[in-house]
């Protein structure tokens, strides 16, 4: 299991993950206003998501932080889940945070039974990209004019695919 294997990395450095529940909204929310996304999403709105029961996500605490310098959400169905999205604030990233988080999230969704994960990322996204390789996810399809660009257009999105069991 390469997520596994890359989360006990010997040059890994742990960092404090954590669940996160709808008292984190507000949090999530600016955190993704900062992942550069053309659709925002609103505290209502993440409330919603962190209220919802087939949705888990997580945050990343470094230090002695009690707001969290990024966050991930994935939504489970049977035993499959969606990465819905990852970010971490600009002035925190390279720091592994994103591998901590991921690595701690998908050992979270693996406990819940969840044997497959999905997601999908806009062509182009070299950082997201990297990070989901580095954990093992492989690339199973492509969708031309997915995402909708802030200038009209429109990009490709990269569908991957991470098997857990
Ligand atoms: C993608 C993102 C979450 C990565 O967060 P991060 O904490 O900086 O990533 P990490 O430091 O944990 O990097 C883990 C691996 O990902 C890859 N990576 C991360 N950022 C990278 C970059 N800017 N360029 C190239 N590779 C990168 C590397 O392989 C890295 O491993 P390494 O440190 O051994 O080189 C962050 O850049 C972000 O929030 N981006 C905006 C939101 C976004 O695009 N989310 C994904 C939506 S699908």
């Amino acid at each position: 299991m390469d997520w596994l294997r890359r989360l006990l990395h010997p040059h890994a450095c742990p960092v404090r993950t954590g669940h996160l529940d709808s008292r984190h909204a507000r949090d999530v929310a600016a955190l993704h206003q900062q992942g550069g996304f053309a659709r925002g999403w609103e505290p209502g709105e993440c409330a919603a998501l962190l209220a919802d029961a087939s949705v888990a996500a997580d945050g990343v605490f470094p230090g002695q932080s009690v707001q969290p310098a990024g966050f991930v959400m994935s939504r489970q169905a049977a035993d499959e889940a969606e990465i819905l999205s990852i970010v971490i604030a600009p002035a925190q990233r390279r720091h592994r945070l994103a591998a901590n988080l991921l690595g701690a999230h998908l050992s979270r969704l693996a406990g819940s039974g969840v044997a497959q994960v999905f997601l999908e990322v806009e062509e182009g996204n070299i950082a997201a990209e990297r990070l989901y390789r580095h954990l093992g996810f492989r690339e199973v399809g492509r969708r031309k004019g997915y995402y909708p660009k802030s200038d009209g257009s429109r990009a490709t999105a990269v569908a991957m695919r991470l098997d857990l069991t």
